[in-house]
């Protein structure tokens, strides 16, 4: 049985991450979404809302669970016998930071990280640049899961919305 991880800010889940879960999900028997907790980066969404949308965008896969998760990422890979991390590399600029992050993780407990090519399709997008587009009124439809849509544009353009 293989299981393995696939980790993020998911802030909010896009249709790269999607794509990249569905993919991953054919390749082991079990995917984990691990939702990290990060105390220095403050997101759009509470992280329990975060696994809420990527419930709501993964209802189709039968084999991913999704969990928030705090601290080192080997120590939650070993919590759930994760013989793997999965990553998506959109381009050259992910590269060099995804490789130190992926031998740290290796030197740390033996973990190996695959990298799965991202589809072109998606491979400009990041849930950051999802953000500003929104935030200035740009169309992001068919580039985030359906259920993502209108409550992003609602914490994004509610006029209680400082700045
Ligand atoms: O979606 P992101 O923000 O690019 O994901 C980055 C993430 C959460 C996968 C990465 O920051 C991470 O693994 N954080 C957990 C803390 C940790 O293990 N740090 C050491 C990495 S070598």
């Amino acid at each position: 049985m293989l299981s393995v991880v696939c980790p993020g800010s998911f802030d909010p889940v896009t249709n790269g991450h999607v794509d990249i879960i569905e993919r991953a999900s054919k390749l082991a028997d079990q995917v984990y979404i691990a939702v990290m907790v990060n105390q220095n980066k403050h997101g759009l969404f509470p992280v329990e809302r975060r696994v809420e949308l990527l419930g709501e965008s993964l209802e189709h896969l039968d084999n991913v669970s999704i969990e928030t998760f705090s601290g080192l990422l080997v120590d939650y890979c070993q919590a759930r016998e994760a013989r793997a991390i999965v990553k998506g590399l959109r381009a050259v600029g992910d590269f060099d930071y995804e490789l130190q992050m992926a031998q740290m993780n290796h030197r740390l407990t033996g973990v190996d990280t695959l990298f799965v090519a991202t589809n072109p399709l998606y491979s400009f997008l990041s849930s950051s640049l999802i953000k500003e587009v929104v935030a200035f009124g740009g169309d992001i439809a068919g580039l985030v899961p359906a259920p993502v849509l209108e409550p992003l544009i609602s914490a994004l353009r509610s006029p209680e919305r400082p700045g």
